[in-house]
């Protein structure tokens, strides 16, 4: 059984108060609004603003998410927001390990899946993000990279249910370059065979696609094999185009 489409989008460092109250309150209208089978919805604003979109998809099927978290519950870690506070703030997402905080943070494997860990134990399902960068793909390695950024982010108690993985290929963020719907399903099949190593529930793992996803392709990389839906950077700080995406979503 596939998992249930799911379109999630990542506003990143964009947004203010008034902005991310009126993109969110347009979500939410339209999919309350809406007859169509929706995908499962989430949005991802920066932490200052949770509150504000979680007031404005009260009552609407979007649920909230975060971009990050620290690994730990409490304490000491000026300026980290932790997995449980994002929990008691309503999210049920985390994306964690996305590339721009493994390249301007540093993030290791080890340090992603301690954040996953962390998701888990405070009742959120983590996005775990992986991708290969340009240079990896130009020398033939992007398959290895990505099977070893799965292998090591994945908390052991990973399973279908509680956890998501975003294939974001590097190159394809915010370029408008987007791999091939053949490397596409290349790749998610390498995150789903790693996945499945000593798990039994492969086929119901949601497997997201990440880079340059938009309005005017949405419909093209959704289709391809192994694709359960997508995990959307700009094209989510705008509400007629993301809502394109969030209709070009599978019908399952
Ligand atoms: P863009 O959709 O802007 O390429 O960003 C993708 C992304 O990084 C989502 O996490």
């Amino acid at each position: 059984m596939a998992a249930m489409p799911f379109i999630a989008g990542n506003w990143k460092m964009n947004g203010t108060l008034s902005s991310a109250k009126a993109l969110a309150a347009d979500l939410a209208a339209r999919a309350r609004a809406s007859t169509l089978k929706l995908p499962r919805i989430a949005l991802c604003p920066p932490a200052p603003l949770l509150a504000e979109v979680t007031t404005a998809i009260a009552g609407s099927p979007i649920t909230l998410g975060a971009q990050d978290c620290h690994a730990k519950e409490k304490g000491a870690h000026t300026g980290d927001v932790s997995a449980w506070l994002l929990a008691n703030m309503g999210c049920k997402f985390v994306i964690v390990g996305h590339s721009e905080r493994r390249a301007d943070h540093g993030e290791t494997d080890s340090v992603v899946k301690a954040k996953a860990e962390a998701a888990l134990a405070a009742g959120l399902t983590p996005i775990i993000c992986v991708g290969e960068t340009e240079a990896e793909r130009n020398a033939g390695k992007a398959a290895d990279v990505v099977r070893a950024q799965v292998a090591g982010s994945l908390p052991g108690q990973a399973t279908a249910a509680n956890v998501v993985i975003a294939y974001e290929p590097v190159w394809a963020i915010g370029t408008g370059r987007t791999p091939t719907p053949d490397d596409v399903k290349a790749m998610h099949a390498v995150v789903r065979q790693t996945y499945a190593q000593g798990r039994a529930d492969s086929a119901d793992l949601a497997i997201l696609y990440g880079g340059s996803v938009k309005g005017s392709n949405a419909a093209t990389l959704l289709a391809v094999q192994g694709v359960d839906g997508a995990l959307v950077g700009g094209a989510s700080l705008d509400a007629v185009d993301f809502w394109k995406i969030i209709e070009a979503a599978p019908k399952r």
